[in-house]
């Protein structure tokens, strides 16, 4: 087995590690929202105002964070009003993005709060810049968030919501460079700033509005917007990633069914989002050298085509430990870059790419996925420390075998996340912990065949398990298998 050395420094304490970077995304598609989360009040499937039980204690053992809705590219066609007010009178409409179904509007802008208040989650509304008006959006922001004597406000109380919810995260827009209107980054900073002018701030809320960023790549589109748009109007700029193997979307392959060459090349292409977040943020780095704007990578994770016989528009995909050591890598990445990024959201949370709930009737499956982010549970709202892996190349490839990222938290424990990509090598981590008497050490693992998912009706191939970690002397010494996700926890004396 091969050794390599691994150095913590406790005391060299970087950024804040927002939990928001343990972000979900949650659309009006396929069978994320309807027959996902939301079954409906009626269902025999057991539910708490028509939103799934065994969804909403999922979420919250993962301590999620924050919850984006209504879309992605839905959002720039979606009508509010259309999705409040008696069900029965609630406009129907075509869901024109994703697979032609009838939407009807029975999910709207009460259901999602009443979840994320089961969850105790925070709420992230994208709103509709593409194919709303500047009053349309405005009238949501007041209905929202309104506690005055108002038109919108009104409306809200006669819809049965007295009291006005409290909402932070609002976007200005979901990819206006493609679905959300086709635009230039000179005319979506210029309209970002108009209807930016009238989302307000009620009744004691603050809004922490967020535009429109780039594409991956397009570095250009995160220069206009940062140049055209001050730190005083916008507090966020989104970046969306998604990992295709070989950046093949015409093919991109299947989510079970791949060679050990397939499976490098998806790892090569999530690795990507290194080089995105650090060109990103030297750019902002340039305009805000004083971090008041964040980096929020709102859409990320794997994207294959979609499991033989489902609706193509539906983007339903299955979940293996190739996506577990995919979420691993994104999220040791986006802990380093902490100090820039400060929310990300996994797309999509339920029965959508890659999810962490599969479902199927009333049956619950929690991916691989799922289980990484259970691990990582343990980074919220702490502080990145230093870290340093020793580290070898996948054989013919130009990225590192062994990623990780470390935290201390409010009560002194260091936590320290740790994946192995490579399918063959297992590797003896020997850890020096500096100026760190240890007390004591336990370790949690993900692990399986890569091809290895949970399904319907068998019992869970990947799930969380007690890993063994030797402490003594400032030191742990722990194995990392191949293809495994391991969290550390180290009480310091
Ligand atoms: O997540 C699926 C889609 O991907 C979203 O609707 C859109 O924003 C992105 O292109």
């Amino acid at each position: 087995m091969k050794k390599l050395r691994m150095i913590i420094n406790p005391l060299d304490k970087k950024s804040h590690i927002n939990k928001e970077i343990y972000g979900h995304f949650s659309e009006h598609l396929g069978r994320c929202i309807y027959n996902g989360i939301y079954v409906g009040e009626d269902s025999s499937i057991p539910n708490t105002d028509g939103i799934r039980n065994d969804v909403i204690e999922a979420f919250k053992k993962i301590g999620m964070p924050v919850l984006r809705w209504p879309g992605g590219c839905f959002a720039d066609t979606y009508h509010w009003k259309d999705a409040i007010g008696d069900k029965a009178d609630r406009k129907k409409m075509i869901n024109v993005h994703w697979g032609g179904v009838t939407e009807d509007n029975s999910f709207g802008t009460h259901e999602f709060f009443r979840l994320c208040e089961l969850v105790g989650c925070e709420p992230y509304i994208a709103g509709n810049l593409g194919s709303g008006s500047v009053q349309e959006m405005a009238e949501w922001v007041e209905y929202m968030t309104s506690d005055d004597i108002s038109p919108m406000a009104d409306l809200r109380r006669k819809n049965g919501q007295e009291k006005a919810w409290k909402l932070k995260y609002f976007g200005i827009g979901n990819e206006n460079w493609g679905c959300g209107g086709n635009m230039t980054p000179e005319y979506y900073s210029d309209e970002y700033r108009r209807y930016q002018s009238f989302c307000r701030d009620y009744s004691g809320n603050q809004l922490f509005k967020i535009a429109c960023g780039p594409n991956a790549f397009d570095y250009n589109w995160t220069e206009v917007i940062m140049k055209n748009i001050t730190p005083w109007h916008m507090k966020g700029i989104s970046l969306h990633f998604y990992t295709v193997p070989y950046s093949n979307w015409a093919d991109k392959g299947s989510a079970t069914v791949f060679s050990n060459e397939d499976y490098y090349a998806t790892i090569e292409e999530t690795m990507r989002m290194e080089e995105l977040l650090t060109r990103h943020s030297e750019i902002m780095n340039r305009y805000d050298p004083e971090h008041k704007v964040g980096l929020i990578v709102d859409e990320w994770g794997c994207w294959f085509n979609v499991e033989e016989g489902t609706n193509p528009g539906f983007l339903y995909q299955q979940n293996t430990m190739r996506d577990a050591i995919v979420a691993a890598i994104n999220l040791n990445l986006f802990n380093q870059h902490s100090d820039r990024v400060i929310m990300a959201n996994l797309a999509q949370v339920v029965n959508v790419l890659q999810s962490v709930i599969l479902t199927e009737g009333k049956e619950m499956v929690l991916t691989p996925t799922y289980h990484v982010f259970d691990l990582y549970k343990c980074h919220h709202d702490s502080t990145l420390i230093y870290s340093y892996t020793e580290n070898e190349k996948i054989e013919g490839k130009n990225y590192d075998t062994i990623s990780q990222s470390a935290s201390i938290d409010s009560d002194g424990k260091i936590h320290i996340t740790i994946s192995n990509c490579s399918l063959d090598n297992e590797f003896e981590i020997d850890c020096n912990i500096v100026d760190t008497a240890v007390k004591s050490a336990s370790a949690r693992i993900v692990t399986g065949e890569v091809h290895n998912f949970n399904d319907f009706g068998a019992a869970e191939k990947i799930n969380a398990q007690d890993h063994n970690v030797e402490a003594a002397d400032g030191r742990i010494t722990v194995k990392v298998p191949p293809c495994s996700v391991i969290a550390v926890e180290v009480i310091p004396e």
